[in-house]
């Protein structure tokens, strides 16, 4: 029988999300008509898959285009976008055009700009806001996701050739990369 007092005198409460690491994403959204972009790290997948949800303070720039078009991309970097990742992270668009740091590209939505050097993008279309103020919970439906063709290994989406960043909370504040496979499951 496991004895539940003395397991509680072992642990140690800690502060802050600790529901880590998360993949960094580079949200697009079309704003004053130019794409603007910036990093989320509280963002996860929702409803297996098909839909994604994720965490905006309501003073981001990026904020308005959603709002406006009611879609955004999901854009993950790789590690050798870390610089540009940084930038789109603690500049807002409402001080510098942060289109320029990379090639745009569209999907379906013609108002969700996706970054061409990101190797995988995923469109959607917003079907909820929850005001949680001062942030909202966006909440997003998957129309499409892309992959580039070198980040596949026989047809599939192999995470080893993404690289990538990914960021811890509660506490330490710090980007990691991928780790080992420790698994191989069978076909
Ligand atoms: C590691 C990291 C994680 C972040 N996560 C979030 C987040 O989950 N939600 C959010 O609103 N801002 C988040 N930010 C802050 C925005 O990316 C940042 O304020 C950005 O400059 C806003 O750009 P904008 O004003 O052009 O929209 C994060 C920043 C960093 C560096």
């Amino acid at each position: 029988m496991v004895d539940t007092t003395a397991n509680k005198l072992t642990k140690k409460e800690v502060q802050g999300n600790i529901l880590s690491p998360l993949p960094i994403a580079l949200v697009g959204a079309q704003v004053n008509k130019k794409p603007n972009y910036l990093v989320i790290g509280y963002i996860c997948p929702f409803n297996f898959g098909k839909h994604i949800f994720f965490s905006l303070y309501n003073k981001r720039y990026t904020r308005e285009g959603i709002h406006e078009n009611m879609t955004f991309s999901v854009n993950i970097p790789s590690e050798n976008l870390i610089k540009e990742t940084e930038l789109c992270g603690t500049k807002s668009g409402r001080d510098i055009d942060k289109s320029a740091l990379f090639d745009t590209f569209y999907g379906e939505l013609k108002t969700a700009p996706m970054i061409f050097q990101c190797p995988i993008n995923i469109e959607c279309e917003v079907t909820e806001i929850l005001d949680y103020n001062p942030n909202e919970g966006i909440i997003g439906r998957v129309i499409k996701s892309y992959a580039d063709p070198q980040c596949l290994t026989e047809g599939k989406l192999d995470w080893r050739k993404v690289h990538p960043i990914l960021w811890v909370t509660g506490g330490d504040y710090n980007f990691y990369k991928l780790g080992e496979r420790i698994i191989q499951k069978k076909e």
